[in-house]
């Protein structure tokens, strides 16, 4: 890794900002997302060192706030929705498509860093259902055929 990217990753300056006390954990990990783009393995073990609580509770607090990310985000976001008027269009279709068609399951990220891939519940524009958003990118009324091709021009 170059020196850039260690100090890209380096958390100490954001930990040194806070008093070593278990009740900044959540501060502390909101300011390690904004500037990692998530919570990655080595801040939260350097985090637990920090505040002299074990990793796990770590994981177990973050998990409750879905505001958090462990996986580090892909160069592409695919997100699929899956609210109610998404799902009675085929949205569970289209993400078991995404699915077979990344090799992940929510949540993760390919291996070439490609895509990440969410579920959500609502992308605000119900009439238009199945829609799926990738980057910034709305795609409504989408296809299992459609939406390879649309994947694919994202690189
Ligand atoms: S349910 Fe999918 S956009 Fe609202």
């Amino acid at each position: 890794m170059g020196k850039r990217g260690a100090k890209k990753k380096d958390i100490s300056n954001i930990l040194s900002g806070f008093r070593d006390d278990e009740g900044n954990l959540i501060p502390i990990l909101q300011k390690i997302q904004k500037k990692l783009g998530f919570i990655s393995e080595d801040s939260v073990r350097q985090t637990a060192r920090y505040l002299r609580i074990s990793e796990n509770q770590i994981f177990g607090v973050a998990s409750f706030y879905s505001q958090f990310r462990f996986n580090e985000p892909g160069r592409n976001s695919i997100k699929v929705c899956l609210g109610t008027a998404c799902h009675v269009q085929g949205g569970q279709i289209l993400s078991e498509a995404v699915e077979r068609d990344l090799g992940i399951l929510p949540g993760q990220t390919t291996e070439d860093m490609r895509y990440d891939y969410e579920q959500v519940a609502c992308l605000g524009c119900c009439a238009l259902a199945p829609v799926i958003q990738i980057n910034d990118d709305i795609y409504s009324r989408m296809t299992v055929i459609r939406l390879k091709e649309t994947m694919d021009k994202y690189e």
